[in-house]
C-alpha cells in the first residue's frame, strides 16, 4: 500500500499564492495527473512533494510517513523522502552509460553489485534499452534518453513516482509513442505516479484520474471521462478540449438530470439535460463539444432522442480526406463540425442532444446599470 495524501497545500512567494489550498490523493498504484495551463502551480506542488522547496503551509504524507506538516514543523529532507523524479530535462550523468546512469541510484543506496546488476538489466528490459546499456547519453535519440531517465527513477523502487512533464522535449510524433509506452509501463508496475502536464491528451489517455489546475487551485478532480463529458465549470469545459459556448437565459428552475429549456440570445430555445440545479431566468452558457453537433441530411430527418434543431449558415468548408470541416454559424456563435457529406448551399439545420449540452451559470458580469 503506497497512498500519497496532500493537504490543503500552500506555496506563497511574496503576495502571490502559486499553490492555494491544493488536497488531493493519489491511492495506491493509481496515476493521477496535474494538468493546467503555464502557471498554474502544477510543478510548485510536485516540487513540494519531491522536498525540493518548502512550502508555506498544509501537510504531505505518503501513507504513514509525514514528508510535511506546518502544524508540527515536520520537514523531510529530500533524499529521506524516496520519490522516484523525472524532470522535463532528463539530467542523465553524461560521463556515464546508459547502465552506469541506471545503476547510479543503487550505487548512493550502497545495493550489492551482484544485485545492482540485476536490478538494472530487469528495468533496461522494461524500457527496452538493453541492447544499448553500453551507450553514452549524446549516442542516444531524445525518446530513448527519456527512458532511461525513466528507469533511473524506477530502480531502486521508490514509495512514489514523480514526473514533471517528461515527454515535453519530444516531437509530436515520438511523444505519442513515448505515451503509449509509458501507459504500458505504468499498467505492468503499478506505481503510485504524480504525472505532470499542459497537454491535455496526453492527461486524458494516461490518466486513472487527472486534477484539473487553475490559479494554484484545483479546478476539478475526476476521471478522464468525468472531466470531458461533465466539466465541473466553464474553465474546465473551455481547457479540456473543444468547446462552442452558446449564451442564454435558462426558461424555469431545474434540478439535476432534468431536461430544461434555455432561451438564446437570438430567441431560440435550446433543449439542455442540466448536471446541478439552477434558478429560473438566471443568466447560463451552455458548453457543446462539435461532436454533439449533428448536420441534419434532410430537413425532416431528426435523431430519436431529446434535442434541438436549430439553422445553421456555412461560413467555409474545407475537404480533409476521410471528411468534410464545416464552419458553421449557429444562433451567432461559430462552430467547427465534421461531416461525411458535401452538403449544397450554405443553409441547413443542425441537431444538438439535449444531453450533449452541459449547463454552467453565466459569470457575474459587471452592469453599469
Ligand atoms: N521561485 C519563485 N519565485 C517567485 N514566483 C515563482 C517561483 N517559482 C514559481 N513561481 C510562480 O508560481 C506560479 C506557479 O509556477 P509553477 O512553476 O508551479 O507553474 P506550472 O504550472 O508548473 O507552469 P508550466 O506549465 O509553465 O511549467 C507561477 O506564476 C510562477 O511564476
Ligand atoms: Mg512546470
Amino acid at each position: 500500500m503506497t497512498e500519497l495524501i496532500v493537504e490543503k497545500l500552500v506555496k506563497r512567494y511574496g503576495a502571490v499564492a502559486a499553490v492555494n489550498d491544493v488536497s488531493f490523493t493519489v491511492g495506491d498504484g493509481e496515476l493521477v495527473t496535474l494538468l493546467g495551463p503555464s502557471g498554474c502551480g502544477k510543478s510548485t506542488t510536485l516540487a513540494a512533494i519531491a522536498g525540493l522547496d518548502v512550502p508555506t503551509s498544509g501537510s504531505i504524507r505518503v501513507d504513514k510517513s509525514v514528508f510535511f506538516d506546518s502544524t508540527s514543523g515536520i520537514s523531510l529532507p529530500a533524499e529521506s523522502r524516496n520519490c522516484g523524479l523525472v524532470f522535463q530535462s532528463y539530467a542523465l550523468w553524461p560521463h556515464l552509460s546508459v547502465e552506469q546512469n541506471v545503476a547510479f541510484p543503487l550505487k548512493l543506496r550502497r545495493v550489492p553489485k551482484a544485485e545492482q546488476r540485476r536490478r538494472v538489466g530487469e528495468v533496461l528490459e522494461l524500457v527496452e534499452m538493453n541492447a544499448l546499456a553500453g551507450r553514452f547519453p549524446h549516442e542516444l535519440s531524445g525518446g530513448q534518453q527519456q527512458r532511461v531517465a525513466l528507469a533511473r527513477a524506477i530502480v531502486y523502487r521508490p514509495a512514489v513516482l514523480l514526473l514533471d512533464e517528461p515527454l515535453s522535449n519530444l516531437d509530436a510524433k515520438l511523444r505519442e509513442r513515448a505515451r503509449v509506452w509509458l501507459g504500458e509501463i505504468h499498467h505492468q508496475i503499478r506505481q503510485t505516479t504524480l504525472y505532470v502536464t499542459h497537454d491535455q491528451l496526453e492527461a486524458l489517455a494516461l490518466s486513472d484520474r487527472i486534477a484539473v489546475m487553475n490559479g494554484g487551485k484545483i479546478a476539478q478532480l475526476a476521471t478522464p471521462r468525468e472531466i470531458y463529458e461533465a466539466p465541473a465549470d466553464l474553465f474546465v469545459a473551455d481547457f479540456i478540449g473543444t468547446s462552442s459556448f452558446f449564451k442564454g437565459v435558462l426558461t424555469k428552475a431545474t434540478q439535476l438530470g432534468e431536461v430544461a429549456e434555455v432561451r438564446l440570445s437570438g430567441g431560440e430555445l435550446l433543449r439542455v439535460l442540466t448536471h446541478k440545479s439552477i434558478a429560473a431566468d438566471q443568466n447560463v452558457v451552455i458548453a457543446v463539444r462539435p461532436e454533439n453537433i449533428q448536420i441534419l441530411t434532410s430537413p425532416a430527418h431528426r435523431p430519436d432522442q431529446d434535442g434541438t434543431v436549430l439553422a445553421a449558415r456555412i461560413t467555409g468548408r474545407s475537404y480533409l480526406g476521410a471528411h468534410y470541416q464545416y464552419e458553421l454559424m449557429v444562433e451567432g456563435v461559430a462552430v467547427k463540425v465534421e461531416a461525411s457529406d458535401d452538403y449544397a448551399g450554405n443553409d441547413l439545420k443542425v441537431w444538438i442532444p439535449a444531453s450533449g449540452c452541459v449547463v454552467f451559470p453565466a459569470r457575474v458580469v459587471q452592469s453599469s446599470a
